[in-house]
């Protein structure tokens, strides 16, 4: 909010931040990431995203950097209002959703944390940072019970952020094994991608051909667990495992339906443990990479791209 105050023959001018705070979002989340205790999103000079943003010495969370889109690379991050210029090819339209009333922002109304018929970001996570136990399984019952102060969604919270994560340290992904494309997967992570680009995720006719997962892909499946898929050997092998107990992969991640604080270590361990989700293949922020992939598969088989779908497709490498 813009203001000028004047005293006398002096005029002072300039904005205030809700909150009583000194900052706004950016300010206090932009940084470089040294161990995960305070989450920075944004670094002015390039993080270590490494290949996949998880190998040792990277300085990247969970949700990636949006220093590359920062820089100008539009197709590599959300193009977040005080961070870039609107997005010269999508505009205010997420890419299978309708128009938005202006650029993305961190949250609210435009944005993805705290409430979203909140009209500033704000105002939005209001009562999150304060209320916020990350030893518990977020509920989704409030902003501060929300994964992330993703108001609705569940999950379990890496303390570090996925800085550096491994098999038993990372954030734990709530999804739902769903039989229909109606199915909205309340509280699933994809779920929320699905508020903006809801032709990704749900509606008659988005996902599959014929009956879902029975019949054809249309899209990718997502909030889909793989020991439903037809080819269930293909995915039974899933990061280098036999099909009981694998390891999860912090490269290529799954979902699970449990709902305990417990990090999921193992998949193929419980019913509902192998969930395809947007983040399997995406970070939400930002990464090095077109559509904000977690790895460069367009370059692979070249030594800077990688290829993450052999992560799950383990007969197709
Ligand atoms: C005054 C500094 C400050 C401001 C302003 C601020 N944050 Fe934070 N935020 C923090 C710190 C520090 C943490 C680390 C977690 C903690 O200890 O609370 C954090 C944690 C978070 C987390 C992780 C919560 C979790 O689930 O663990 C999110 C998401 C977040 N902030 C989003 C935002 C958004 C969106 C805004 C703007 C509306 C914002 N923050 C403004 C300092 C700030
Ligand atoms: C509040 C609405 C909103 C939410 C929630 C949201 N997005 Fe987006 N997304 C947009 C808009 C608007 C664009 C187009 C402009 C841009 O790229 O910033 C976009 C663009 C994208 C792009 C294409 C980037 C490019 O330029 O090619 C990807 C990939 C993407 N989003 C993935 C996701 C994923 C994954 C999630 C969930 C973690 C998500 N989005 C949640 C609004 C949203
Ligand atoms: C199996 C991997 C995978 C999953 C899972 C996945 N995506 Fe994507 N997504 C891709 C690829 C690959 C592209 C295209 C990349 C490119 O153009 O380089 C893409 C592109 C996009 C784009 C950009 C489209 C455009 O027109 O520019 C958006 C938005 C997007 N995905 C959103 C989502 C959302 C939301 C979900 C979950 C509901 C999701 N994706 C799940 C792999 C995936
Ligand atoms: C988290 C695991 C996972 C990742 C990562 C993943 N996929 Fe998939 N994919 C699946 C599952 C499960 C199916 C459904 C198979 C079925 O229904 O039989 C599937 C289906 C498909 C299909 C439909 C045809 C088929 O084989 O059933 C294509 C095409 C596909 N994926 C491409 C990709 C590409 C390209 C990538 C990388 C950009 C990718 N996938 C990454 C798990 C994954």
């Amino acid at each position: 909010m813009a203001f000028t105050i004047s005293s006398g023959s002096k005029v002072y001018g300039g904005l205030v931040n809700e909150g009583l705070l000194n900052t706004n979002c950016i300010g206090c989340h932009q940084g470089a990431n040294v161990s995960g205790s305070v989450p920075f999103v944004f670094d002015a000079s390039a993080p270590n995203y490494g290949l996949t943003g998880t190998e040792a010495g990277t300085t990247t969370l969970a949700g990636g950097n949006f220093h590359w889109v920062g820089m100008g690379a539009e197709r590599t991050g959300h193009n977040v209002a005080g961070i870039t210029p609107l997005d010269s090819v999508h505009g205010v339209t997420p890419p299978g959703g309708a128009a938005m009333g202006g650029q993305i922002t961190c949250g609210g109304i435009l944005g993805c944390h705290g409430s979203s018929s909140a009209v500033t970001p704000t105002q939005a996570i209001m009562g999150g940072h304060h209320g916020k136990d990350m030893t518990a399984w977020q509920d989704g019952t409030s902003v501060a019970k929300s994964y992330r102060f993703l108001n609705g969604v569940q999950g379990g919270e890496d303390p570090n952020f996925e800085f550096r994560p491994t098999q038993n340290q990372h954030n734990k992904y709530y999804g739902v094994d769903r039989s229909s494309e109606a199915n909205l997967a309340a509280g699933s992570i994809s779920s929320h991608c699905a508020r903006c680009h809801g032709d990704f995720h749900n509606g008659g006719g988005k996902m599959a051909a014929g009956s879902f997962g029975a019949g054809v892909w249309l899209r990718h499946p997502i909030d889909f667990d793989m020991s439903r898929s037809v080819s269930s050997t293909e995915y039974a092998t899933y990061n280098s495992g036999t099909g009981t107990a694998n390891p999860y992969s912090v490269i290529s991640p799954v979902a699970t339906a449990s709902t305990t604080p417990v990090v999921n270590t193992s998949v193929y361990a419980a019913s509902d443990d192998a969930i395809v989700m947007c983040l399997s293949c995406h970070r939400a922020h930002g990464s090095p990479y077109d559509a904000i992939m977690r790895w460069d598969y367009k370059k692979w088989p070249q030594a800077d791209g990688y290829n993450g779908c052999a992560v799950c497709h383990t007969s197709k490498n």
